[in-house]
């Protein structure tokens, strides 16, 4: 079992001190019974804006609010004690200008005690970058395939197959890391890319989708649980079918209470 012995929440300086000691694993969370549970199998948590699809059935990320992103942050943080955990900015919080982004990434680290922020970057976004570490706020970019741009990309689609694609992606990286981002998540990036701005930086590089040469791996945790159904990207192994267990479970206490079985045990609390 590859769990890591720790007894404190791990920092961002941290996380950041692992690239080249030890692969970094990460998992999204959104409720307290998962994080509890990955707690002490991670090295930081992602309180992904994938909680729009997974955790409230949207078609996509986009509709994620600010409000949602503390709630679901704030429980995460408060269910767990070694993981590092970091909060996804919902689209439309940070993209205006550098005052709002400063006030809500602000706000989400006041109100919820987590570690960093995660925003989905380009070029165009790389002083936001720098105008929020500049004032205190832990950064981490991602980059490559950005479901928030969706609706300008024209679909999710892998990033750097194309020469153009790559050179674009090297700069969007160089120009978040040198805005002062501690790390950069590489979503759906050609593995040459990958590797390339991977070997480019004495920063973490953390990928879904975009190859075992990243410093580091993220997954949305109901996608290797096998919960999202059909909506499970290709690239990702399915590690159990918890949907079937929930099945199983649920159609065996429908039995018994249908044909009478129901344990009388279960009659009344504490009696
Ligand atoms: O929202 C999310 O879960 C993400 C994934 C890339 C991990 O950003």
């Amino acid at each position: 079992m590859s769990t890591h012995i720790r007894n404190r929440r791990l920092t961002v300086p941290q996380l950041v001190a692992m690239k080249g000691q030890q692969k970094i694993v990460s998992l999204t969370a959104y409720s307290s019974a998962i994080a509890k549970v990955i707690d002490p199998l991670v090295d930081f948590i992602l309180v992904g804006d994938s909680t729009a699809m997974v955790g409230y059935g949207r078609p996509s990320t986009l509709s994620m609010r600010l409000e949602e992103t503390i709630a679901h942050t704030r429980t995460v943080v408060d269910s767990t004690r070694l993981a590092c955990v970091i909060a996804d900015m919902p689209f439309g919080s940070y993209q205006q200008s550098h005052e709002q982004a400063f006030r809500n990434c602000a706000q989400v680290l006041a109100d919820t005690g987590c570690d960093a922020v995660k925003l989905e970057v380009n070029q165009a976004l790389a002083s936001t970058v720098e105008f929020l570490v500049a004032r205190g706020i832990p950064v981490m970019a991602h980059i490559g395939l950005m479901p928030q741009f969706v609706n300008v990309m024209g679909g999710y689609k892998a990033q750097g197959l194309t020469p153009e694609s790559g050179v674009a992606l090297c700069r969007d990286a160089r120009a978040s890391l040198q805005a002062g981002a501690f790390g950069l998540l590489l979503e759906g990036v050609a593995e040459s890319v990958a590797r390339k701005i991977t070997q480019a930086t004495d920063k973490p590089t953390i990928g879904i989708g975009a190859s075992p040469a990243c410093d580091g791996q993220v997954l949305v945790t109901e996608d290797l649980l096998g919960l999202t159904g059909d909506q499970v990207p290709r690239f990702v192994k399915p590690y159990a079918d918890v949907a079937e267990v929930i099945r199983e479970a649920c159609t065996r206490f429908a039995n018994e209470v249908r044909d009478g079985t129901f344990p009388e045990t279960h009659h009344c609390y504490g009696v």
